[in-house]
């Protein structure tokens, strides 16, 4: 009797099986969680990921440093979270260098860019993951609430991907680009119209620039993520009535969590994602889907 294996090089081979290892089906499914394991679908990549002190941004980085990249971690206001974020990176066998960013100002996108190459030598794929939100009614709407959440959401994603795009067309090298949007990119979320314009940007961005930077090998997706249980949702979350009333519209009946973000940017980043530009994964539980007649 023969069966399908994997020789010590990986190569798919045929066995002899005799009549005792027969039916060792537990053998087959080892091997293939071990090359799950063993993927490294992102060896020798260098990653940025904007925001990665915590949340979504900190579950991103660590699971592209279990699939091989080295990260920069970026941070603006939480050092100690970003050193946990660098510790993860670590314990997953991955380097990580921290930097201060501000993704606001021009010139630390620059040097976010810069410190990648200086650092660890180089930089394929970035994550513009930093975002905030501001809940007021739009007649309430400061000049300086609408400039702090288009200047984070959009202009730090526009100008980092600018640096990013400049410093990989000088080495001629291809890359990835993943921008963190989220759902209201697309759907309406009333009291949060600087959020809804910062998201809304940054999805025609993404697919401008998919045809734009297509011929250079670079390629510009967008994740856009519903309700995930993080720190941007802290008041949410501490108010049951308005949290019930937002799970009874998402058809899964939960929270997502940051590592289901994660695996999504990992495929985009990786070989996997190679034929994938222009589009926009929803990670929402199918929220966006939801239609309810008034
Ligand atoms: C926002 C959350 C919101 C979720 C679903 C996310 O983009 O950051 O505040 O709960 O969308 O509406």
């Amino acid at each position: 009797m023969e069966r399908d294996c994997f020789d010590d090089n990986e190569e798919l081979c045929r066995e002899e099986i005799s009549e005792e290892n027969a039916g060792e089906e537990i053998y087959k499914e080892k091997r293939v969680s071990e090359r799950i394991n063993m993927a490294g679908r992102l060896d020798g990549k260098i990653a940025v990921v904007t925001g990665s002190g915590s949340g979504i941004g900190q579950a991103i980085a660590e699971r592209l440093a279990q699939e091989g990249a080295n990260c920069v971690v970026d941070y603006r206001d939480h050092v100690e979270e970003a050193q946990a974020t660098r510790d993860k990176i670590e314990a997953a066998g991955g380097k990580a260098v921290m930097v201060h960013a501000d993704v606001s100002v021009l010139a630390d996108c620059t040097n976010l860019i810069e410190q990648a190459w200086a650092q660890l030598g180089s930089c394929d794929i970035l994550v513009n993951n930093a975002g905030i939100e501001k809940e007021a009614d739009f007649v309430d709407v400061t000049e300086a609430d609408y400039d702090a959440v288009l200047n984070v959401n959009l202009k730090g994603a526009f100008f980092l991907t600018q640096a990013f795009v400049r410093k990989l067309q000088a080495a001629k090298k291809p890359g990835r680009v993943i921008n963190i949007s989220s759902v209201h990119e697309d759907m309406v979320f009333p009291h949060f119209s600087t959020y809804c314009a910062s998201k809304g940007g940054m999805r025609m961005l993404m697919r401008d620039l998919a045809v734009e930077l297509g011929p250079l090998g670079i390629t510009v997706n967008n994740i856009a993520p519903g309700a995930i249980n993080t720190p941007i949702n802290k008041s949410l979350l501490a108010d049951k009535p308005k949290l019930d009333a937002l799970l009874a519209n998402i058809p899964l009946g939960r929270l997502g969590n940051p590592e289901e973000v994660a695996g999504v940017a990992a495929f985009l980043a990786s070989d996997d994602g190679s034929y994938v530009t222009g589009s926009t994964y929803f990670l929402d539980g199918g929220l966006i889907r939801n239609y309810h007649e008034q």
